[in-house]
């Protein structure tokens, strides 16, 4: 019996497996828009059997993107495309959410696939803000530090962010406080030296991690899950740590946040090998998280087989597996995770005559099979 196929409830939205599509940055869009990439990318992974379909990184402003081509949800006009996912995914039987970001001073950079470093005003580039004025390296651009009214304004459009994914018929949220965006930058000494109420103790680090849940929660129903993603350690001598995602996570738990997706890193940058990559390097997070926050979890980073998603699961080190690129090389990845663990799959009706083991062209069986597809 396997417990990665069997369903998870966070609140009123009851997820069909433990299976989630990451965030992930297409940097597809057009002033914000998604557009049909959007809806086959993120459908494509909704018929493959995930249980719950995130989007990538969406920008809650329009200074708050991280390239002029990322996903937005920061005006009205916004909604109505991504009400084509939404209703898509859940066609397909799929919970589908946004992830609300800001990426302060890792805003008005290139899209991955044209180098590094900032985009420059011609070019639709911004001065993007921060809690100061570090830029993230030489490369990067240099920040404004943002004053009271500035964080006021991103709370808000937070909330606003909110409303709209409701509008969009978004059953899930998820809080990016990770990988050195904005909240992560006010979350890690490393990058907030401020010495006004948003800086310098745990207490105020956290504040903008906090009001920004609460903010949400004004307009983001009781009955949906509202989920968070930590970096849950800087790997740097005096940055943010495990220890105070733990206590952060235990903080958000009585804010009416019902999970924390565990990932780590991003908001400095690190000598290459510093971070120990390798299969399931960051389930330990997941799971001291879970157990010393008393909160659910999720673990993501190179989880890839079957049978590991299936034990991270089974053995309780947490709830819910969050998977990123073997999504991309195979979409369809839950549902032969599901027939190797023995559990049922939900094959679209319109694929069933392909279910099968992969690999199996040669299969006697499926010959056969061949010849009756001529129809
Ligand atoms: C193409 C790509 C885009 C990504 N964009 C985002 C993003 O928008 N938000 C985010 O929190 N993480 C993002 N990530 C990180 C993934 O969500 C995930 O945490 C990471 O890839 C580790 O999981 P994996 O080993 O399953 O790929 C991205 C990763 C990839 C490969």
């Amino acid at each position: 019996m396997s417990v990665l196929f069997t369903p998870y409830t966070m609140r009123d939205v009851t997820l069909r497996n433990r299976i989630v599509v990451s965030p992930m940055c297409e940097y597809s869009s057009v002033d914000g828009f998604a557009n049909d990439w959007h809806v086959v990318h993120l459908g494509s992974r909704a018929v493959g059997g995930a249980a719950l379909v995130l989007t990538e990184a969406i920008a809650v402003t329009a200074e708050g993107r991280i390239s002029p081509s990322d996903l937005g949800i920061w005006k009205d006009e916004h909604v109505e495309q991504l009400s084509r996912i939404a209703r898509f995914c859940n066609s397909q039987g799929a919970a589908w959410g946004t992830q609300l970001a800001h990426a302060g001073r890792k805003g008005s950079t290139k899209v991955t696939w044209e180098g590094d470093g900032a985009v420059a005003p011609e070019d639709g580039g911004w001065v993007p803000v921060a809690p100061g004025t570090e830029p993230f390296n030489d490369s990067f651009p240099r920040p404004q530090a943002l004053t009271e009214d500035g964080i006021a304004a991103i709370i808000q459009a937070f909330r606003n962010a909110a409303q709209r994914t409701l509008d969009a018929g978004g059953e899930v949220i998820e809080v990016h406080a990770a990988h050195g965006y904005l909240i992560h930058q006010f979350l890690s000494p490393l990058v907030n030296t401020r010495t006004d109420r948003w800086g310098g103790s745990f207490e105020n680090r956290t504040r903008l991690a906090i009001e920004t849940v609460r903010a949400i929660r004004t307009v983001w129903p009781e009955r949906l899950p509202l989920l968070v993603r930590f970096s849950s350690t800087d790997y740097a001598a005096g940055g943010w740590d495990l220890e105070q995602t733990i206590e952060l996570s235990r903080i958000l738990r009585g804010e009416a946040v019902d999970l924390v997706d565990a990932s780590s890193g991003g908001v400095v940058p690190l000598p290459p090998g510093t971070i120990p990559v390798g299969p399931l390097y960051q389930l330990p997070f997941a799971e001291r998280i879970r157990r010393e926050a008393g909160i659910a979890t999720g673990a993501v980073g190179m989880i890839t087989e079957p049978a590991d998603a299936e034990a991270i699961v089974a053995s309780g080190r947490a709830d819910l597996v969050i998977m990123a690129r073997e999504l991309l090389r195979d979409p369809y990845w839950p549902l032969y995770a599901a027939r190797t663990l023995g559990a049922t799959a939900p094959w679209p009706k319109q694929y069933a005559r392909a279910e099968g083991p992969r690999a199996s062209l040669t299969a006697r069986s499926h010959i056969a099979d061949e010849r009756e597809i001529h129809n």
